[in-house]
């Protein structure tokens, strides 16, 4: 069985992979540093990437009880599924095999029902209360509570910006062009990829009382170098991230009545489902690799999970970990001079024909196989998956 690409997205997973990929970000962070933090979490966009890493990080690094709540597919008649409702349900095995309390909402994290059937969990059976909140959403559309859809665009503002990028279907570099966003495009992306969807769980929890005492909040960013401005932090995506940003502000000043803070952190480019899909960045990614893995700086979503939670977020001594502007900053290594100077002297040479070997091509593929169970050491692939078993054992 193959791992089957369309444009950059996967179309199928497999779950004894995935099985081994959730163990493997397990035994990461059990031999890394103890966290002494919260002990009981939220994390929205519990399934993958980043979110899935937090909290696997707080959970096995640091014995927190989770509630995760996602979007994904179980398997059926449409097919075996998605690789992060299998993630939810590995998750969920290994915590309850240490005693901790993993409870999954597979629901829109943009809906009030959602929120107020997650409020009523906690007051029902998580002890009342949560002490940090994760929010790691990454989507396309939102529908607003008062009905309204949203859709996000991957656009820039100003002039058209194209630029060579990969086609993993073919495994081709190609050029890209990101248009021009209009300003209702604009408005749109903010609202669905910026911080009004965070605010309201902020305010949802908050007015239903279950906020403890020193409570936490973090949403997850991207800045990247000025080589990526153009078709990320100048474009939509990052005006949506600048509502961010100033979100995490107006949620800081909210939560001072009870001692609470909120970030925006600022991670590594990497590869995810999310970033796949934006034209010309997982470019930008197999040059990253390239160089970080030479200079032995390469992070995946769990070693930036586990920084984060550990030294940034709850330190042993002292203060949360911010830079001037009050943003947690785990892009430190991807920024650094000699690692962007790097990147460019890769990005001059690269070429249609050189790609894979001036950029850290193979590394990329390894991991997006991964993150659909393909690519695994000990998985035997030769034989089909059985989908009335699949659905018997995990739906
Ligand atoms: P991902 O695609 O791996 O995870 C997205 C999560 O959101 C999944 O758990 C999915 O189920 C959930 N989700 C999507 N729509 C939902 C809905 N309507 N209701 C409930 N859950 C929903 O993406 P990734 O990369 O982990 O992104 C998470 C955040 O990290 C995003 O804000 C992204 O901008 C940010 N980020 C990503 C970087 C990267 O290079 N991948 C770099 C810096 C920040
Ligand atoms: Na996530």
């Amino acid at each position: 069985m193959e791992l089957i690409i369309q444009g950059n997205v996967a179309k199928n997973c497999h779950p004894e992979g995935l099985r081994q990929g959730i163990d493997k970000q397990i035994k990461y962070v059990e031999s890394h540093g103890e966290i002494y933090g919260p002990r009981k979490v939220l994390v929205i966009g519990a399934s993958s990437g980043y979110g899935l890493a937090s909290r696997i990080a707080v959970a096995f690094g640091g014995g927190a009880d989770t509630i995760g709540v996602s979007f994904e597919k179980s398997p059926g008649e449409k097919g075996i599924g998605s690789a992060g409702w299998y993630n939810n349900i590995f998750f969920r095995r290994r915590a309850h095999e240490k005693g901790l309390i993993a409870k999954n909402f597979i629901a829109d994290a943009f809906s009030d029902t959602t929120r107020n059937d997650v409020i009523e969990y906690i007051k029902q059976e998580f002890g009342g209360s949560i002490d940090l909140l994760v929010y790691s959403v990454a989507s396309g559309v939102r529908v607003c509570p008062d009905g309204t859809r949203y859709t996000s665009t991957l656009g820039v503002r100003g002039q058209a910006f194209s630029g060579p990028g990969f086609d993993l279907e073919t495994r081709q570099m190609v050029n890209q062009t990101l248009e021009p966003v209009t300003d209702q495009q604009l408005a749109d992306t903010v609202k669905v990829m910026g911080g009004e969807d965070w605010q309201r769980w902020v305010d949802m929890l908050s007015a239903a009382g279950v906020l403890a005492e020193g409570f936490k909040t973090v949403a997850y960013s991207y800045t990247g170098p000025k080589s990526t401005w153009p078709l990320y932090k100048e474009g939509a995506l990052g005006a949506a991230k600048a509502h961010l940003h100033a979100t995490a502000d107006d949620l800081d000043a909210q939560l001072q009545r009870i001692n609470g803070h909120a970030y925006a952190v600022i991670c590594k480019a990497l590869v995810t489902k999310a970033s796949a899909f934006i034209p010309m960045f997982p470019l930008y990614i197999t040059l990253l690799y390239k160089v970080m893995k030479q200079k032995r700086l390469h992070e995946t979503c769990i070693e930036q999970m586990h920084r984060l939670m550990l030294n940034h977020l709850y330190p042993p001594m002292g203060n949360v970990v911010t830079d001037d502007e009050r943003r947690i900053r785990l892009d430190d290594f991807e920024l650094r001079p000699d690692v962007q100077q790097a990147v460019e002297r890769l990005r001059k040479r690269v070429t249609t024909e050189n790609f894979k070997t001036v950029g850290d091509f193979a590394g990329y593929l390894a991991e997006f196989y991964a993150l659909n169970g393909f690519s695994m050491p000990d998985v035997d692939y030769s034989s089909e998956l059985d989908l009335r078993q699949l659905v018997k054992e995990y739906s």
